[in-house]
């Protein structure tokens, strides 16, 4: 790790996502409490480098996740309901909205502790750029006021088997090399 900041997400070095270039699927999916346009991954992998190296080594689907406007999406980590280790989305949306990690939000009395302050880390997606998001950290999301479409991949191997870490090691070792 170089960064302290590269625990909560790191930015991949790809080609930008864009809305524009996505080859849609007829088909709406429900995956992790959102609604998702599902894409073609066979076509959409074609072109474009990462997604491909990726592809050949963790398979997955895409889809585009939307989250209407003036919505906060619950502090929660990626286990049990919506069970994944790693995330790898991209904003395509041009709307303002902001990612919260918290360390120790449980330490909040609305949390069943007994403090009144926790400490927040703040992120913004560039974008259409891709990014591994760790979802094993407490987050939430705050999107205000425009539809919010985030590009998200959903991987085939189990939330044990594909970890945020394990995953961020492995593009920097073997995908930049
Ligand atoms: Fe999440």
């Amino acid at each position: 790790m170089n960064n302290a900041y590269d625990k909560y997400a790191w930015k991949i070095p790809s080609d930008p996502i864009k809305y524009e270039d996505l080859p849609l699927l007829d088909v709406k999916a429900e995956y992790y409490h959102f609604d998702v346009q599902e894409i073609d991954t066979l076509k959409l992998i074609e072109k474009n480098e990462f997604l491909n190296w990726l592809f050949a080594r963790h398979q997955f689907r895409s889809g585009i996740v939307k989250m209407d406007p003036f919505k906060i999406y619950d502090w929660h980590e990626d286990v049990g309901a919506t069970n994944r280790g790693v995330c790898i989305n991209a904003l395509i949306s041009p709307s303002p909205s902001l990612v919260m990690w918290s360390d120790n939000l449980r330490e909040l009395q609305s949390q069943g502790g007994n403090s009144f302050q926790a400490d927040i880390v703040p992120f913004q997606y560039e974008l259409n750029e891709l990014y591994l998001f760790n979802p094993s950290i407490m987050h939430s999301v705050y999107n205000f006021e425009k539809p919010r479409l985030l590009f998200s991949l959903q991987f085939e191997e189990a939330y044990e088997d594909l970890k945020y870490e394990e995953l961020l090691n492995e593009i920097k070792n073997e995908y930049i090399g």
